[in-house]
């Protein structure tokens, strides 16, 4: 399974100059979240952070680059105690975050989704009221889950779980009524079960030009984290990543895993 204990090495360096004793650069990841990170049948670790990760820090830095995977709850502690040089993993910019690791400037747009079971049941976000949703521990998902449940005055029960892909099952299998999570990875899992939709309506990023045609609970930006006595470093991913978006790369990579 993919248990959060301990760390294990999963993908390996940059093409070309591999194994010539440079700098390895290594990146904490919650694996699997698909399609940002997530392995192939044959357990080649894939995805869209991947691809970033390797323009970024092997192609345009010329480091060699290597995730580590690490449960998502218990990222920034891990990063802070040098388990790994930065976190790439989905994860949402926010001031509480701030506050222990620095960010990258942003590199994505994400939205927080209620995805739901296709049964008619669930019609509106107040039809949750009084239900159980399922998200990821330690994510912004669990945190608009609790936005949630104080809106409905605590009628609301959070079924946390350390994988998303916990949060996914208990869906199908009827133990909870939905699903908070970013839209991107909702929408490649909803792609795949023709059981589970988006809750539609009028969310938060309505009048957004881009914005995903069903309801947004939240407007989330990723980026790459880094502690806070890493500014150098962070100054030069920041260079790298304008760099991806003045060359096309950014659009390149984000074509491959979005459709427009
Ligand atoms: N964007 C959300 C957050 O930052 C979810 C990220 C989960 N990432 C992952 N690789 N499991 O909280």
């Amino acid at each position: 399974g993919l248990g959060a204990a301990g760390t294990v090495a999963l993908a390996g360096c940059s093409g070309g100059d591999g194994g010539d004793g440079q700098e390895t650069i290594t990146i904490g990841s919650d694996i699997p979240y698909p399609p940002f990170e997530y392995r192939t049948e044959s357990g080649e670790l894939v995805g869209f952070d991947v691809d970033i990760a390797e323009a970024v820090f092997a192609d345009q830095l010329g480091y060699d680059f290597e995730f580590q995977e690490t449960g998502f709850d218990g990222i920034i502690a891990s990063l802070n105690n040098a388990n790994f040089r930065v976190i790439m993993s989905a994860m949402t910019i926010n001031d509480e975050r701030a506050e222990r690791v620095d960010f990258s400037d942003p590199y994505f747009t994400a939205y927080q989704t209620v995805l739901i079971l296709d049964n008619g049941e669930i019609t509106e976000l107040d039809d949750l009221q009084g239900e159980s949703v399922g998200v990821q521990r330690g994510t912004t998902g669990e945190a608009a889950a609790e936005d949630l449940q104080s809106d409905f005055d605590g009628d609301l029960e959070i079924q946390s779980y350390d994988q998303i892909t916990g949060a996914f099952d208990a869906l199908l299998n009827n133990q909870v009524s939905a699903v908070i999570n970013d839209n991107t990875v909702s929408g490649d899992f909803a792609a795949e079960n023709e059981d589970v939709v988006f809750l539609e309506g009028e969310g938060v990023a309505a009048d957004r030009e881009d914005a995903p045609p069903y309801l947004t609970l939240t407007i989330e930006e990723y980026g790459i984290a880094f502690r806070q006595d890493d500014d150098e470093f962070r100054e030069e991913v920041n260079g790298a990543l304008a760099t991806l978006r003045e060359e096309g790369t950014y659009d390149e990579i984000y074509s491959e895993y979005f459709s427009a």
